[in-house]
């Protein structure tokens, strides 16, 4: 992560809002169905972050688990998601000649009978590598927390989503997109020695650049798998608490707004725990001026290449960022927890998911007990 550029990217970009076609607000009892994750988000305990505590340097076997606990969870509990790896490998400023190895990992759920080629995906993102140096380095905000966000956002829709395709079953949209998620878990996106454009993003730089070349097979209504990423979200240095969220974008702020209306409907309902010094973690619904600067981030590869990006990163950052206090005592369980409650309303809604959630199950009901240790 590095912060500042007021940049000339942005001026080569089309700034076209593009609201999506179903998105459909949840009810106020639909929101109280919405599952927080629990206990799965302790530090020491949690099933979902605490296997993901630990340094996952690129190329080390720390990085293998943490991609085994992310391909375990999906084979073992969400078997519709499909589960891919993309891999590239570079020298880095700190490696030397050693080619080192990044693995990015692709899970995604399409409508059954959907060509890969003919789905929208709300794209959902956040990386998993962590810092070369200070070494033991864990990265809990950085971005373990975000992984383990969302693992959760996919567990609390899949269900309604095998249930809504089952009721609407082929033949849905009429005559419009098909709609899917995906998740990507990115590698090598902190810089090993200071951030540079060749020295940070090594996943998101060869991943957009490979989805901006494949082609579809066939006749498809996306001619490639980069222009198939209806929005890309991404999630960033969350998890500490009090954290102020700007909307970065104004070709997405109208995205922006569902996220900062979901925790607002969900703050009104008595649906979240934190109650941050910041009053809203998203607070500018309303914004109508917009700034040329923005983060450097996972997402730079692919706004070049005219994605549209909703970037969910605080400003300013944490402060235990890039230091040895960026571990799980550090983060705030209920802000994650909030997060967790946030951001699948926004997936849910996104995916037109409002009759088809269940019941509440409790939180803290439906943990995710691990198979194997890591
Ligand atoms: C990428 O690398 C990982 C780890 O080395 C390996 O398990 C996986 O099969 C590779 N994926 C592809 C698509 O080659
Ligand atoms: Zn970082």
């Amino acid at each position: 992560m590095f912060t500042p550029i007021p940049t000339l990217l942005i001026a080569l970009l089309t700034l076209l809002p593009r609201p999506a076609l179903s998105y459909t607000t949840l009810s106020p009892s639909s929101l109280s169905r919405i599952p927080s994750g629990g206990s799965d988000f302790d530090p020491t305990t949690g099933a979902l972050l605490a296997p993901l505590l630990i340094p996952r340097v690129p190329g080390t076997p720390g990085s293998a688990a943490a991609r085994r606990h992310f391909v375990d969870f999906f084979a073992s509990r969400l078997p519709r998601w499909t589960v891919a790896t993309h891999n590239s490998t570079a020298t880095t400023p700190a490696t030397g000649a050693t080619l080192v190895s990044f693995t990015n990992v692709i899970l995604r759920r399409d409508p059954p009978w959907a060509a890969p080629g003919d789905v929208a995906r709300l794209t959902l993102v956040a990386h998993y590598d962590t810092l070369y140096r200070p070494e033991g380095f864990v990265g809990a905000v950085d971005s373990a927390a975000s992984c383990a966000l969302l693992m959760h956002v996919a567990r609390s829709v899949d269900a309604a989503l095998t249930r809504r395709w089952e009721a609407i079953g082929e033949g849905d949209g009429l005559g419009g997109e098909e709609v899917g998620v995906q998740i990507l878990l990115l590698d090598g996106e902190e810089a090993w020695e200071s951030w540079t454009e060749e020295d940070s993003l090594y996943g998101s730089r060869a991943l957009a650049e490979e989805w901006d070349i494949v082609r579809h097979e066939g006749v498809s209504v996306f001619e490639t798998p980069l222009k198939a990423i209806s929005l890309f979200v991404l999630l960033d240095l969350l998890g500490a608490a009090d954290p102020s969220v700007s909307s970065y974008f104004e070709n997405t702020h109208w995205a922006y707004q569902k996220l900062s209306r979901a925790e607002r409907r969900l703050r009104e309902q008595g649906l979240l725990e934190s109650k941050p010094k910041t009053g809203r973690f998203l607070p500018d619904e309303e914004r109508h001026s917009f700034s040329r600067g923005y983060v450097l981030d996972d997402h730079v590869p692919f706004l070049q290449r005219g994605v549209d990006v909703l970037h969910v990163i605080p400003t300013p950052f944490p402060a235990v960022w890039h230091t040895m206090e960026d571990d799980g005592a550090h983060l705030d369980v209920p802000t994650l927890r909030d997060w967790a409650r946030i951001m699948t309303v926004f997936v849910a809604e996104w995916m037109d998911l409002g009759d088809y959630l269940e019941p509440a199950p409790g939180d803290g009901q439906e943990e995710y007990r691990e198979r194997d240790e890591l």
